[in-house]
């Protein structure tokens, strides 16, 4: 199979082989690689019926002397165990976790991406509760799996600005599973997006559910701006899901970039503290915000088709590090070639 690495998008491929693990009489069994992509499940599972499952996404990444590495797995693990946590489901161990992304990755070598290609391979980790079960409570059985898929941009055009538009719905509740990465939050947002898509929007801007005054996600990333005076500001709130993207970034804008971070507030009526906006997330990777329709106007940030200085630059560093060009901070990079 010849993929075109430079024109893939962010559709589903079959690659060859994904792990497998049984957590089964209160332990995790030995997992393994598989190369069938089918799952077989009890018709009463926890996860078709209740939404017992939560799931990750994270990258490896072709590095330009032909390594592979992978940006940190560990993050991810420790969400996806805060999830399980939420829904009643057994943790996966990090170790374990960590070891079965490299052992995805090292199987489906020939589906990373090359350095220069733009693209990335996406690991899709998952935990869904299984096995005979009927009333509301947790499953007896859950499979933990993992399999991966080579992406380009998630929005198209990359790095050009994109246009976003007020969602009416929410996507969380205040004290609900909002900082829990589990399918409940997805299924609620295909309707939005479908309103803001028809609208010719990229995706819809979530604001607060208590409020509804102070934004909170950008569709499926996490929002940020960027004040004249060079801060780096980001919402802090129960219901947004924690990005790893977005603590990376701020990590990079105060360490490698000297800029001030804030993690605070960023109400919809004062859009006009930001000179440049964007959005952050593994698959967004950083996606700048062209504009935010507000009732009937479209506030602009820093251009429509042009992509601000300091958001370039947040991009450059943050993708250095992920494909090795730049010097990882301790512990970010897992190596797998
Ligand atoms: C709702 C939501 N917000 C934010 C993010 C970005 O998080 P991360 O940077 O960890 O990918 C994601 C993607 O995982 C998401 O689904």
């Amino acid at each position: 199979m010849s993929i075109d690495w430079k024109n893939l998008g962010f559709s589903y491929i079959k690659t060859d082989y994904r792990y497998i693990a049984k957590w089964q009489n209160g332990s995790w069994q030995k997992g393994e690689l598989t190369t069938d992509n089918i799952i077989h499940i009890a018709e009463s599972s926890t996860a078709i019926h209740y939404g017992q499952q939560c799931f990750e996404g994270l990258k490896a990444y072709g590095t330009k002397d032909g390594g592979i590495q992978i940006f940190r797995p560990d993050q991810n693990a420790n969400r996806l165990n805060r999830s399980a946590k939420r829904l009643l489901m057994p943790e996966v161990p990090v170790d374990m976790f960590v070891d079965a992304c490299v052992q995805v990755v090292k199987a489906n070598e020939k589906f990373v991406p090359p350095y220069d290609s733009g693209a990335t391979l996406y690991l899709r980790p998952f935990l869904i509760g299984v096995g005979d079960n009927i009333g509301v409570k947790p499953a007896p059985e859950y499979i933990f799996s993992i399999f991966c898929v080579p992406v380009g941009p998630y929005f198209k055009g990359g790095m050009t600005p994109v246009n976003f538009s007020l969602s009416e719905y929410d996507r969380a509740a205040p004290v609900g599973t909002g900082a829990a990465k589990v399918g409940g939050n997805y299924a609620g947002s295909l309707l939005p997006h479908k309103i803001a898509a028809d609208g010719g929007f990229a995706d819809c801007i979530y604001l607060d559910p208590l409020t509804h005054t102070k934004i909170e996600e950008v569709g499926a990333a996490n929002f940020f701006g960027i004040t004249a005076d060079n801060t780096f500001v980001t919402p802090l709130s129960p219901s947004i899901l924690p990005s790893i993207t977005k603590y990376s970034l701020m990590h990079v804008a105060k360490e490698y970039l000297n800029m001030k971070v804030e993690e605070r507030d960023c109400y919809i009526e004062k859009l006009d503290e930001f000179a440049e906006a964007g959005a952050c997330g593994t698959a967004a990777v950083i996606t700048p915000i062209g504009g935010i329709k507000v009732k009937d106007k479209l506030h602009v940030f820093h251009s429509e088709t042009e992509v601000g200085p300091v958001t370039k630059k947040l991009y450059d560093t943050l993708v250095g590090i992920q494909k090795g060009d730049v010097e990882a901070p301790e512990g970010w990079i897992v190596k797998v070639k």
